[in-house]
């Protein structure tokens, strides 16, 4: 009997469209492996103006994410732009309405991954991957690095880090994906979803 694909549910933040161009290396990865299909889903933007107000559906790009789409998928990848050495509070924002997730283990033992942009090289990349982990570990997520087999973590310049995928975007955010960045991007995406095939195979 053949069985559904899996759904990896790729969910990121992005003003300016350089941590969207990693969520999109990060799904091209997830489809790389049979069976699995990627779903790219994003937040939307928080003001600290009360009336500002954003569209229900966004004007272009990816949907915003809906709770269900955390029960429905099979793995998870996390990713946002660096803001002050952390996450930027758009993606916060949406973790503090998942309580009632949390509460019945929506995500518990499923895979996951974290990714970023960043505006300077030495501005938060870790920093940020690591702290976008915790609200994963608390929903019983399974976080996922990459290892050093891959060759890039050791060659690349620029993004690309054993805590997750990252890109350094330069102070005017226009520099380039790396051939480095990219790869570790499709492989860290790659990974994530051969880890939600094996673990439905022992489930
Ligand atoms: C409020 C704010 C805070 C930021 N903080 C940092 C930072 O701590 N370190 C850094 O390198 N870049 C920082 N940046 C730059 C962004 O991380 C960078 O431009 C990123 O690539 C944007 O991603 P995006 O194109 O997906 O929006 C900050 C940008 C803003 C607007």
């Amino acid at each position: 009997m053949n069985q559904a694909n899996l759904i990896i549910l790729v969910l990121f933040y992005s003003r300016h469209g350089a941590t969207r161009k990693l969520a999109e290396l990060i799904a091209q990865g997830v489809e790389s492996v049979p069976g699995c299909d990627a779903r790219l889903r994003t937040v939307p933007a928080v003001s600290t103006v009360t009336e500002a107000t954003e569209p229900d559906v966004p004007d272009e790009g990816a949907p915003y994410v809906e709770l269900d789409d955390l029960a429905e998928c099979a793995g998870l990848a996390v990713g946002s732009p660096t803001r002050f050495g952390n996450m930027a509070s758009a993606m916060k924002y949406f973790w503090d309405g998942t309580a009632a997730q949390w509460l019945s283990g929506a995500l518990a033992g499923k895979p996951a991954c974290v990714f970023t942009s960043t505006g300077s090289l030495h501005g938060g990349q870790e920093s940020t991957l690591l702290s976008m982990m915790i609200p994963l570990f608390h929903h019983g997520l399974m976080v996922l690095g990459l290892p050093y087999t891959n060759p890039e973590l050791m060659t690349t310049a620029s993004g690309g880090t054993p805590y997750g995928a990252s890109h350094w975007s330069g102070l005017d955010g226009k520099k380039t994906i790396t051939e480095d960045e990219k790869r570790l991007a499709i492989a860290l995406g790659r990974r994530l979803a051969e880890t939600a095939v094996k673990l439905r195979a022992i489930a």
